[in-house]
């Protein structure tokens, strides 16, 4: 008898920068009211889903060691979910490549949530709808509706509600990735602690950013940039200021820290800027490595699937 071995569905899905992170204050359900601007980066993962006998995930890339290959995995949570919508058995391979720094601030767990989401709504031939999707999504995480849709969006709520940017620019980034991860909840209880001591410095609104992002000039974005979590990131991992103040002497029109960090993410003039400033800033000492990115890029999307 012959076996067929089935095809895997596979989903790219991107990384994230926080252009403008406004945190508010706690929430009593222990999230904070945050205001921010997403941009959807190329630094992505691919997660393939395959039938099988029962649930597993595995990881490849270069932080695979570092990823939980069990039901504390988001992708594993997100085929739970997926199943228990459609009402049958979450018997699936979850195979995922990391391409995205691990608790690094780029949202590198909800990016594979939300591949994973797409990936079994195609192979179980689900039809979900965006809203379905949408919902299954933010109940895993605040970030993952964002990398579901990917662009640029205004994030409210938890970070969970969306309102699309138009765009039409290309933004060059680099990204500097530190030797050890921070831990986002450790993140906001740090800001949490310093704003319980003294007052450090909140981000103005986002009608200026909103208005350079429709304009495209990276140099008029660059002083826009901010994040309220930078704060806490540095007081947590101080040795972080050294790798900003190298980007920017590197070249970058500016740095922040990606979301609850401790990523560092340069804005270049363009793409020459970005490979002269990724150069200089891998010799430099102050990272554990450097990536080139660029954004937006679409969200969660199918790369490879099985012919019927
Ligand atoms: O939603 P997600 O599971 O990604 O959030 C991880 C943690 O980050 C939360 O448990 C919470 O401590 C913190 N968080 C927050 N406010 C938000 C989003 C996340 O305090 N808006």
């Amino acid at each position: 008898m012959l076996s067929v071995v089935p095809t895997p569905v596979t989903v790219r899905a991107p990384s994230k920068v926080n252009l403008h992170l406004a945190v508010g204050d706690l929430r009593e359900d222990g999230y904070h009211e945050l205001r921010t601007v997403f941009q959807a980066l190329s630094l992505s993962d691919e997660v393939s889903v395959v039938p099988a006998d029962a649930l597993s995930v595995q990881v490849r890339g270069a932080d695979a060691a570092l990823v939980p290959a069990d039901s504390t995995n988001l992708a594993w949570r997100a085929a739970e979910l997926v199943a228990a919508r459609a009402g049958r058995e979450p018997a699936v391979a979850i195979m995922i490549d990391k391409g995205i720094p691990v608790a690094g601030g780029m949202a590198g767990g909800s990016a594979d949530a939300a591949a994973t989401l797409v990936a079994l709504d195609a192979l179980w031939h689900l039809g979900l709808g965006r809203d379905e999707l949408d919902e299954l999504a933010a109940e895993l995480g605040s970030d993952v509706p964002f990398c579901l849709h990917g662009g640029i969006a205004i994030g409210t709520g938890r970070g969970e509600h969306l309102v699309p940017v138009l765009s039409r620019h290309t933004f060059h980034w680099v990204l500097a990735l530190a030797k050890d991860g921070l831990s986002t909840p450790v993140v906001f209880r740090e800001l949490d602690r310093l704003r319980a001591e003294g007052n450090p410095r909140r981000v103005d609104g986002t009608d200026e950013l909103l208005h350079a992002l429709a304009g495209g000039d990276p140099h008029v974005l660059a002083p826009l940039l901010g994040n309220d979590l930078q704060a806490a990131a540095l007081s947590l991992n101080p040795a972080l200021r050294r790798t900003l103040r190298a980007g920017v002497e590197a070249g970058a029109l500016a740095g922040i820290v990606s979301g609850s960090g401790p990523t560092c993410a340069f804005l270049c003039a363009d793409e020459d800027a970005a490979v002269t400033v990724s150069a200089e800033l891998a010799g430099a000492g102050v990272c554990r490595t450097v990536r080139v990115a660029s954004g937006p890029v679409h969200g969660a999307r199918v790369v490879g699937a099985s012919t019927p």
